[in-house]
């Protein structure tokens, strides 16, 4: 490393130090500042004026005096890749925070700074290519086996031209600091590979073959995502929302859910007491695919609001160069930043030391560019090999007294492919996941047909137009028909668009029972009623809603088939396929399970086995007659308990419609792993058909 350049710092403030420099130095390249007892605190050259360097220091700067040394380097900020990553929790410059716990304390002191990766663990290595061989950057020389993974090990990215392999370690133990191959590079150079590389955090990753348009949905299995405001794989969501909104709980659920293969949570700027809750939750999570420890296949890149602001922006690169690197090893990577607001604010603070023109509210002016680049790096592409990989961003947005027309949500919303905005309205009435279905939008194809996404849209529409109406004229001035339509709608919202992330079935639906669920809903929606008065249709579609929401609570029977044909055309390419052809993906099936793995379970689970926490859940199929035969008589037969066949449930749930006028189901405060605080008592929303 080049260590020649000096510097002296002439003023520091906050976190910003200035030096004068001898010599010549890189914008974005880093120092350390010299504390004078010996410690050493990482920077960041951000402005370069004359011999006057402006440096961001990712540390507290207490203890800094003028004339105190700066050591300035060549490399840029960058992060260590190789195997050993996933399962990590680093801070914002790629520290393992458990190690620098250890090594600090409970307090963390600043200047400190471990090797991201374990040095002394060794890797069961197979070699891919032979002597003879060319190969280019980002070409897989062996893989390593990670957790459920097989890690290829990369020719370095940072190498342009073409590369003949020289020699190549043979199949054995290695650490990640041994030589495993030589290459040689159009001029004869030699050069070393080892498992680890360095790559700077600022630059995308981009030695990809061809940048694809994102077609494929990422199934989340939340119903209101997943059918309504789909995210594609590769693509990019916002979830904007106030603050206790549940964007949070949203990113916690995604996370565990998705049909993804690795996800890098960045909690930026967050309370520091939330962050631990996710640290401490992840390990005990299960992984719905593998049945391991969710954390085998998460990074979790952390910068509280108690660390240096500095440090926030970092974690944001740390986070997608992390992501971009396991996306060139041919996985699909789910990034979520959390929150990006907080990351503003940090570039809003910087920028204002350096008395840089504001924009609005005091952005500065560079902040949509910031934003869109970020978002940029996502993405679906075509490995050198020919195989697809992807980085698909969401990020939550907190703008302040939650008004979307701040200039943090208002940049993301110009670059994201679909934004689900969060409700405080719904959040209020515990309308989970409080995604307001009438404001959101995704520009992707998800698992449901579009036009059937449009014809519960304008439903959704429709029904809120009547209950404005409501508002100023009353029940009594509103028609029946315009009745019956507010009340389609809330019942389309109860029963499928709100989910209970706390449940094991409800919590997570695949893209089959969503799309079977879905036309069941049609079909509900599409019946001509024709009811007598609003008290009729108020206790019919009560009934019906009951019975949905019960449905949502049986474990899915994967006896039942879909009663449509499937439609490849539609977005609706089966994702197993795709992973089929993933070398890297010993466990090609996705199984179309909840976390639980209740769903699709092989075994064991046919005839609607009970489950070990069912006894008070329905039978699916039970349930499945109910609906309908209750489509058949349009709701009037089911008025008699003893014509819904056979199941005692549903009968039970007839009876207990006429106590209730709204779901009254527990909306429990659990954590995700269930080791939580009790569940809450019961709290009905309030909901507008009421009274
Ligand atoms: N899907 C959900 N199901 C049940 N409860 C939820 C759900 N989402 C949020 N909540 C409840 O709302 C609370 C706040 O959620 P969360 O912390 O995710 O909000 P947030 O928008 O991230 O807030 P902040 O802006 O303060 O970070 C949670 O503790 C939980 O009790
Ligand atoms: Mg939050």
């Amino acid at each position: 490393m080049n260590t020649n350049v000096k510097g002296h710092i002439v003023s520091v403030f906050g976190n910003m130090v200035t030096a004068e420099i001898s010599g010549r130095v890189v914008k974005n390249s880093v120092g350390y500042c010299l504390r004078r007892d010996g410690v050493r605190l990482l920077c960041e050259v951000i402005r370069l004026r004359g011999n006057l360097s402006d440096l961001q220091v990712f540390e507290e700067t207490r203890g800094l005096r003028i004339g105190d040394e700066v050591d300035f380097h060549e490399d840029m900020l960058s992060v260590t890749l190789g195997p050993g990553l996933l399962g990590q929790v680093y801070d914002g410059l790629q520290n393992p925070l458990p190690q620098v716990a250890e090594k600090a304390g409970y307090f963390l002191e600043p200047g400190v700074s471990i090797f991201p990766l374990d040095v002394e663990r060794r890797w069961e290595w197979t070699p891919a290519v032979e002597p003879g061989n060319t190969v280019f950057a980002g070409d897989s020389l062996g893989s390593v086996p990670e957790g459920i993974f097989e890690h290829p090990v990369m020719a370095p990215f940072t190498w342009s031209g073409e590369f003949t392999v020289e020699s190549i370690a043979g199949k054995g133990a290695y650490t990640i600091e041994e030589e495993i191959a030589t290459l040689i590079d159009a001029d004869d150079r030699k050069r070393e590979v080892r498992m680890h590389q360095k790559w700077p955090v600022k630059r995308a990753l981009r030695v990809a073959r061809r940048r694809l348009m994102p077609t494929d949905p990422l199934v989340t299995r939340i119903r209101i995502i997943d059918s309504m405001y789909p995210v594609a794989r590769g693509g990019t969501y916002c979830i904007p929302g106030p603050f206790g909104a549940g964007k949070t709980v949203l990113q916690q659920i995604t996370s565990r859910n998705a049909e993804i293969d690795v996800v890098i949570l960045t909690a930026c700027g967050e309370r520091a007491g939330e962050v631990v809750d996710t640290i401490r939750e992840f390990p005990h999570l299960e992984d719905p695919r593998t049945g391991r420890s969710l954390m085998e296949r998460t990074i979790i890149v952390c910068n509280t609001s108690a660390m240096p602001v500095a440090a926030r922006d970092a974690s944001v690169y740390t986070g997608v160069t992390l992501a971009e690197y396991y996306r060139q090893a041919g996985l699909h990577v789910l990034l979520l930043a959390d929150s990006t607001s907080r990351w503003a604010q940090a570039m809003r603070e910087i920028s204002g030391r350096l008395e840089e023109i504001p924009g609005e509210e005091a952005f500065p002016a560079y902040l949509e560019s910031r934003i869109a680049a970020f978002y940029e790096r996502a993405g679906l592409i075509r490995l050198r090999d020919g195989r697809r990989a992807s980085v698909t961003i969401g990020g939550t947005v907190s703008p302040a007294g939650g008004n979307f027309d701040e200039p943090v949500t208002q940049a993301t919303l110009k670059v994201v492919g679909a934004f689900h905005g969060l409700s405080r309205e719904r959040s209020d009435a515990r309308r989970y996941p409080a995604i307001a279905p009438l404001d959101s939008w995704s520009k992707y194809a998800g698992v449901i047909e579009a036009d059937k996404v449009e014809r519960a849209r304008s439903l959704l529409q429709r029904g809120d137009e009547v209950r404005q109406m409501m508002t100023v004229v009353g029940e009594e001035g509103t028609t029946v028909h315009d009745f019956t339509l507010m009340l389609k709608s809330e019942f389309f919202d109860a029963s499928y668009l709100q989910q209970n992330a706390f449940d094991p079935v409800d919590g997570a639906t695949s893209r089959e029972r969503q799309q079977f669920v879905f036309d069941k809903i049609l079909e509900v929606i599409d019946l001509n009623f024709e009811f007598e008065d609003k008290e009729e249709a108020r206790n019919t579609m009560i009934k019906i809603g009951n019975l949905f929401r019960d449905w949502n609570y049986a474990p899915w029977d994967p006896n039942v088939r879909p009663s449509r044909t499937p439609e490849p055309s539609s977005g609706q390419t089966p994702d197993r396929h795709e992973k089929l052809k993933n070398p890297l993906e010993p466990h090609p099936q996705i199984r179309g399970s909840v976390n639980t793995g209740q769903e699709n379970e092989p075994e064991g689970k046919k005839d609607g086995q009970v489950q070990p926490n069912s006894k008070d859940r329905g039978d699916f199929l039970t349930i499945l007659r109910g609906i309908d035969k209750f489509i058949e008589n349009k709701g009037r037969e089911a008025k008699r308990e003893d014509e819904i066949p056979g199941d005692k449930h549903s009968s039970h749930l007839l009876q207990k419609a006429k106590s209730i006028t709204a779901d009254a189901r527990p909306r429990s405060r659990r954590t995700l792993s269930g080791r939580g605080p009790e569940e809450e008592e019961h709290k009905a929303p309030k909901t507008d058909d009421e009274g």
